[in-house]
């Protein structure tokens, strides 16, 4: 018996490797959900796709570029003619493009809301229709702890981190009359390939973890979040919602 048997689970900005889209679609998949993986990168996605179907489990991947709403119309209706309904909505993808606030475009800042917030907010919209007609489900939204606390050059990535952050507790108290739970979860330092972007490095080795900044003194891994989402996804915590998981080794403590 899997902890996700029977269940539909929607993870976005899957195509990354690594990333914590791919290892929490893996994982949602070993438990036995059936996913339907989408990114803006449709290769990516179609990868991650394969490899779940190789280790024996039910997935399908598209092209989904997270800030259109007609691509969340097209998602749905794929995912329900695929699977016949969703239970389960990670809206993962997203982008850290750090900038000081005193050279920050008003297009970057533009850019960063709408990929980070406003796509979640479409998410969160259409994972709730869908939802609604299986009279429940569970959205689990990625925030950050720049979400939580102000950091350098996260002017804009923190506002809409923020956001995702109070956003998901609004969508928990109002969608809850439906059965449906919405939680955030907000990584620490996990290496990734945003984190070798942000950072500029090649090599999770040198990264800056000094217990003085991350008291457990060393970065995430993916499967370190993607273990969260899977308790949030499954019944496991059927009285958690609204709730915010910090998964950064003690950073924010
Ligand atoms: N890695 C970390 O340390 C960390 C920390 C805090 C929060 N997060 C958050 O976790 C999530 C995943 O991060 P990651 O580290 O795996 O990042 P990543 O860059 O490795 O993967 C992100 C994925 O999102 C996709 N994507 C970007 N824009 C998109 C769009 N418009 N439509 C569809 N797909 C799009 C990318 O193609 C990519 O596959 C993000 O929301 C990120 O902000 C990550």
């Amino acid at each position: 018996m899997g902890r996700l048997d029977g269940k539909v689970a929607l993870v976005t900005g899957a195509a990354s490797n690594p990333g914590l889209g791919r290892t929490t679609a893996l994982r949602l998949a070993a438990e036995g959900a059936k996913l339907a993986v989408s990114d803006i990168d449709v290769v990516g996605a179609q990868t991650c796709a394969q490899e779940i179907q190789s280790a024996g489990g039910d997935a399908i991947a598209f092209q989904q570029n997270v800030t259109s709403e007609d691509g969340w119309v097209e998602a749905m209706e794929a995912i329900s003619s695929a699977y016949g309904g969703l239970d389960i909505c990670v809206n993962n993808a997203g982008i850290a493009v750090l900038v000081p606030i005193e050279s920050m475009t008003l297009e970057e800042w533009n850019r960063q809301i709408e990929v980070n917030l406003t796509s979640v907010f479409l998410g969160c919209r259409a994972a709730i229709a869908a939802m609604k007609k299986r009279e429940g489900g569970s959205i689990i939204n990625l925030s950050s702890v720049a979400g939580i606390v102000g950091l350098q050059t996260c002017t804009a990535y923190g506002a809409a981190k923020g956001g995702v952050r109070i956003m998901s507790k609004s969508i928990a108290v109002e969608a809850a009359k439906y059965n449906i739970r919405c939680n955030s979860v907000h990584p620490g330092v996990i290496w990734t390939n945003m984190q070798a972007q942000a950072t500029g490095l090649n090599d999770p080795s040198a990264l800056e973890v000094s217990p003085a900044r991350i008291p457990l003194g060393r970065p995430g891994e993916p499967l370190d979040i993607a273990n969260c989402i899977l308790y949030l996804a499954s019944d496991e915590s059927n009285y958690v919602t609204g709730a915010e998981f910090v998964i950064d080794a003690g950073m924010t403590a």
